[in-house]
């Protein structure tokens, strides 16, 4: 039977409104918006593990002021998201206990190693290209806190994507050596980031009830096609290839074709059994521990001092 409550939210949902975090929402829709944004929190931490390995080695002060810069952006995510996630009633320390303990995801793409410094290019080009794809959709989802986080989110993402082509495209013209380095990190990191935009379409248990919902607008195979599309011609600008020999224009479908996703290997990495997934979930444990002192002197200012904080 549907109740007064639940009515009021289809007849938001129906007018394109938002649901802001008072308004009444059905408990499944609560449950899967913390699920998502969860695991788009814990991405966007995870996801400053990898390019942070390159912080110390970076080639230049210029390189190494920008890659600083980005690192601390995804950080500056990651705590909106979580704002976010809080805001529909789950605590910050709950969402990092499930991080730290299996039960929430993060992005499969960060469960692979950035190798060579040019990975910090591809991640740029291809990681980030294919989050703000995956994103922009996201500032009209119909939770209103999600919505407007990502409307920031994206703009920073889309100067992240120009910094790696840019650091991509002087390697590709660089001598032999860097060219080969470039081209290596784009065969490496092209059919992970493929798998960020989820399962097929067949497959994906969320999508129905997630796009009634309105919070997903377009379906993963969909967005999975626009980075291809998209990417296509940016790599022929930057004069390197695409790991896929089935890749070509498809006259009727006015879409680039491309070739089988390796579906075995994103289960695997789902799993806990990629390249990295240990080493991830280590080093954030570790440093969350490393940061108990922390909290425990902001708890102890809080407690002598009450809500206030100091001027
Ligand atoms: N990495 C890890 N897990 C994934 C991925 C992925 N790339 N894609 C799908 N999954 C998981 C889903 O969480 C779900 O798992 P669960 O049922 O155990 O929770 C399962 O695979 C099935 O997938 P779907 O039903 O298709 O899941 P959903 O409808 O949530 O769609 C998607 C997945 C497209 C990733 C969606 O959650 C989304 O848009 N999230 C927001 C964007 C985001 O999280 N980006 C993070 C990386 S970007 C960055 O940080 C730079």
């Amino acid at each position: 039977m549907t109740t007064i409550s639940e009515s009021r939210f289809d007849a938001l949902l129906a007018a394109d409104e938002r649901i802001e975090p008072r308004d009444e929402m059905p408990e499944a829709y609560r449950a899967t918006l913390i699920r998502q944004i969860a695991q788009h929190a814990h991405s966007e931490i995870i996801g400053m593990q990898p390019e942070g390995n390159w912080l110390t080695r970076a080639p230049s002060l210029r390189r190494k002021a920008i890659l600083l810069a980005k690192v601390q952006d995804e950080a500056g995510h990651g705590l909106y998201l979580y704002a976010a996630a809080e805001t529909l009633g789950v605590s910050r320390t709950e969402l990092l206990d499930a991080l730290h303990t299996g039960r929430q995801r993060y992005s499969s793409i960060f469960n692979y190693p950035t190798l060579t410094w040019a990975d910090v290019g591809a991640i740029g080009w291809l990681v980030d290209g294919a989050a703000i794809v995956n994103q922009i959709p996201l500032t009209r989802c119909s939770f209103g806190p999600y919505a407007r986080a990502m409307v920031r989110i994206c703009q920073e993402e889309s100067f992240h994507q120009r910094q790696g082509y840019e650091s991509l495209h002087t390697l590709a013209r660089g001598t032999e050596g860097q060219r080969a380095m470039a081209q290596d990190a784009v065969d490496r990191w092209w059919w992970p980031s493929l798998m960020m935009f989820g399962p097929p379409d067949a497959t994906s248990t969320h999508s129905s009830r997630s796009t009634e919902w309105k919070i997903k607008r377009h379906s993963n195979d969909e967005l999975r096609q626009r980075f291809v599309d998209l990417c296509v011609p940016q790599a022929e600008i930057l004069g390197l290839t695409l790991p896929d020999a089935d890749l070509r224009w498809n006259e009727q479908t006015g879409h680039y074709d491309y070739g089988e996703i390796d579906w075995a290997e994103f289960k695997a990495v789902l799993d806990g059994d990629g390249p990295c997934n240990r080493q991830r979930i280590e080093r954030r444990t570790q440093a969350h521990r490393d940061g108990q002192w922390v909290r425990d002197a902001a708890a102890a200012y809080q407690a002598k001092h009450g809500q206030t904080p100091a001027a």
